[in-house]
């Protein structure tokens, strides 16, 4: 068989977040399939990056007082090591702000241009006049214009689902500075997709994505496909467009390119030649892992630029699901959007590697991780049947057979099963049916388990006419245990590193079908702790508090559906200071999106109070008000300034959400009894 070559890529995270339990779904599952055909012989890279330009990259960078690049080098580094940490190993962790990237985006946009792919009209946009800078559609807030919902997003309303444009909006206003927008002309480039329709129709039926993806695609082909906006005005965080000053790719264009450029760059320092992989006539292959909420990019802009500046298209994309927790979409107040960091501070990764593995396969249907079930699966599967084989077993053959496995094979039809197993695991794998795979494995398991069970080593190890025999057993549960392992390898990277370890072996796919017989072991260490469930809730909690530091009354309508707390004694109450305080100032935060800055007088005292009531009230409304606020919460340091204090507010949040009054009687700085 010659060696394939394949070349496999993650999306690239936005360098303006961390990374979450639903971007690691998707590293693990690139990665399991990255090191499956690496243990199969062939030779597989696999690139990703950080996502580096775009507006709310240069906003936050803005509210941090920091310059985009710096912030984007600080991220970087960061997700990377959050990677690394879940054994996730690209051959090259690269960012879009590079030099590579660049001359690639303009390589590209050229021969697009030459090739009669780019066409320039204006359009009429929003645009912030007291930031000076065009809106993006998710910096606008407004009313919606279908059923009258205030506080709605520029592009959809959550009320009635309704998408439009943002200029249609009732009492549109700008989510960065609170301005009302106005309406302004500009020049836009486009890349001329509509040219493209039947090369990407033939492309999808070919297979290259999904047949339950490529139904959905067609929704969209029916509708007929629109030239696609590529540019974008300055200020922009981006690369500008040769030939057009003062305008900037769009990051959706310079994005994918940056999958060629972090292999580019990796190609320049290992010797590798870059066309191979990248060339209109290449024979290597090319997947890309992707959520399905960017399907459209990948499947539809992506291959349409490539093909239009001659380079070779995707093999396959290859869209998963989302990640929902316990049932539900990751939420903050709940402690379920958990940040991989988060994870690694009370849990074994290889834990979620094996979790997503279970449940992992080739659709596009949401994977749920429900923390009872994760529990419960890996103390039964991965500690009580993989690791128990190997427990159960090596400290007879360290302690009793001078850590040498027996040179006979007691049942070799177990073993044949064991052996026989092989091509349709790795079929599994190969198809990213890796839940097959693992119900496979585990049921081979069962059988060593069984095996051993009947066997009952530690019975016959003190009868001593039964040595030989119980050499025998433990040899070939240990031989059994090594199987699964190759099976499992692509899964668990550092258990497997550890078992190679005790085994003296390294394990690729072939070596399941040897044993090892008349080998010397090490000694054997304890390959994995159950998970605990104490650990679960304590990341759980953790993950609430990463909360506190962006809002503070936190007006999260999921707060409104939670059940009444458990309760606390007087003396705790007691610890409250509550006072009438006067909102003496309200005001916009720059770069805030759900915070307003309050002046509290307290009657004589004032304190500043950064309050997440924004979707609730206009400042105007406030000023004057009074409110309750807790007067001895230990201040704060925010994005924005430091928070001495909190107001009181109630409601499910969004609109509806209301400032506590006190009777009107009441006068700044009493105390609330
Ligand atoms: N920067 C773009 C991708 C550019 S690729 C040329 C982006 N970044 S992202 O950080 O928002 O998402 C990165 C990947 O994580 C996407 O594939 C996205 O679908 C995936 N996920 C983000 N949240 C997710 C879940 N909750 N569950 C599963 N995957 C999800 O999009
Ligand atoms: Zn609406």
């Amino acid at each position: 068989m010659t060696p394939r070559k394949i070349l496999v890529t993650s999306a690239l995270p936005y360098a303006n977040g961390s990374i979450h339990l639903g971007h690691l779904l998707e590293h693990i599952q690139t990665d399991i399939w990255t090191r499956f055909q690496r243990m199969r012989g062939h030779q597989c890279y696999s690139v990703c990056a950080d996502d580096a330009h775009g507006t709310p990259v240069m906003l936050k960078a803005q509210e941090l007082g920091i310059t985009p690049e710096e912030m984007v080098s600080r991220t970087r580094a960061e997700h990377h090591q959050d990677l690394l940490d879940f054994h996730i190993a690209y051959d090259n962790y690269y960012v879009t702000h590079s030099d590579e990237n660049r001359e690639l985006c303009e390589l590209i946009y050229n021969r697009l241009n030459e090739n009669g792919y780019i066409a320039r009209r204006t359009i009429s946009q929003l645009f912030d006049p007291e930031k000076q800078m065009f809106l993006p559609d998710r910096f606008v807030k407004g009313t919606c214009p279908k059923c009258g919902a205030e506080d709605q997003n520029g592009d959809s309303c959550d009320v009635c689902s309704a998408t439009y444009d943002p200029t249609e909006m009732k009492n549109p206003r700008s989510v960065i500075s609170g301005a009302t927008p106005v309406l302004k002309d500009s020049e836009h480039l486009f890349f001329d997709l509509p040219q493209f329709s039947d090369m990407l129709q033939d492309w999808m039926k070919a297979g290259a994505i999904q047949a339950e993806m490529a139904n959905k695609l067609q929704e969209w082909f029916a509708d007929g496909l629109q030239q696609w906006d590529i540019s974008r005005d300055a200020p922009y965080f981006g690369f500008e467009i040769p030939g057009a000053p003062g305008k900037y790719f769009y990051v959706w264009l310079d994005a994918p390119v940056g999958y060629m450029a972090s292999f580019k760059n990796y190609c320049d320092q290992h010797n590798l030649n870059f066309d191979e992989y990248w060339a209109k006539d290449s024979s290597a292959e090319l997947y890309h892992f992707i959520g399905k909420d960017i399907t459209y990019f990948h499947s539809l802009f992506w291959p349409a630029m490539l093909e239009g500046a001659g380079f070779r298209k995707p093999t396959g994309v290859n869209v998963h699901g989302f990640v929902t927790v316990n049932g539900s979409k990751m939420s903050k107040s709940k402690g379920t959007f958990i940040k991989g960091r988060t994870y690694l501070d009370h849990l074994n990764p290889e834990y979620l590697r094996y979790y997503f593995a279970s449940k992992l396969n080739d659709g596009i249907t949401d994977i749920d991780l429900n923390f009872e079930d994760f529990v419960n699966k890996v103390n039964a599967d991965l500690v009580g049947k993989v690791v128990n084989i190997a427990s159960r077993c090596a400290s007879f053959i360290n302690k009793r057979f001078d850590n040498t496995l027996s040179a006979n094979v007691l049942e070799p039809q177990l073993v044949a099963e064991f052996q026989q197993a092989a091509e349709q695991i790795a079929d599994y794998y190969e198809k990213r049916q890796y839940n097959r795979a693992v119900r496979d494995i585990m049921a081979l398991a069962d059988k060593a388990n069984q095996f051993i069970d009947a066997n009952a080593p530690w019975v016959t190890i003190k009868d001593e006419t039964k040595q030989q025999f119980t050499h025998d057993v433990c040899s070939l549960g240990i031989n059994l245990f090594r199987i699964l392992l190759v099976y499992l390898k692509p899964v668990l990277p550092a258990l497997t590193a550890e078992a190679e370890a005790f085994l003296n072996d390294t394990l690729s796919w072939d070596s399941a079908q040897q044993l090892l017989t008349n080998h010397e072991v090490s000694k054997f260490k304890a390959l994995m702790q159950r998970v605990e469930t104490s650990k679960v809730d304590a990341m759980i909690e953790d993950s609430k508090e990463n909360l506190q530091p962006t809002g503070t009354v936190a007006p999260d309508s999921e707060l409104s559906k939670d059940p009444i707390s458990d309760t606390i004694e007087f003396a705790d109450f007691a610890k409250i200071d509550l006072r009438v305080a006067l909102i003496a100032k309200a005001e916009h935060v720059e770069g805030a999106e759900k915070l307003l800055r309050l002046e509290l007088d307290l009657g004589g005292e004032t304190r500043q109070v950064f309050a997440g009531i924004k979707s609730a009230y206009q400042p105007e409304d406030l000023q004057g008000k009074l409110t309750l606020m807790v007067a001895n919460l230990a201040p704060r340091k925010m994005r924005f300034g430091v928070s001495e204090g909190m107001v009181l507010a109630a409601g499910p949040g969004g609109k509806d959400l209301w400032v506590m009054e006190p009777h009107a009687g009441a006068k700044p700085g009493m105390r609330v009894k």
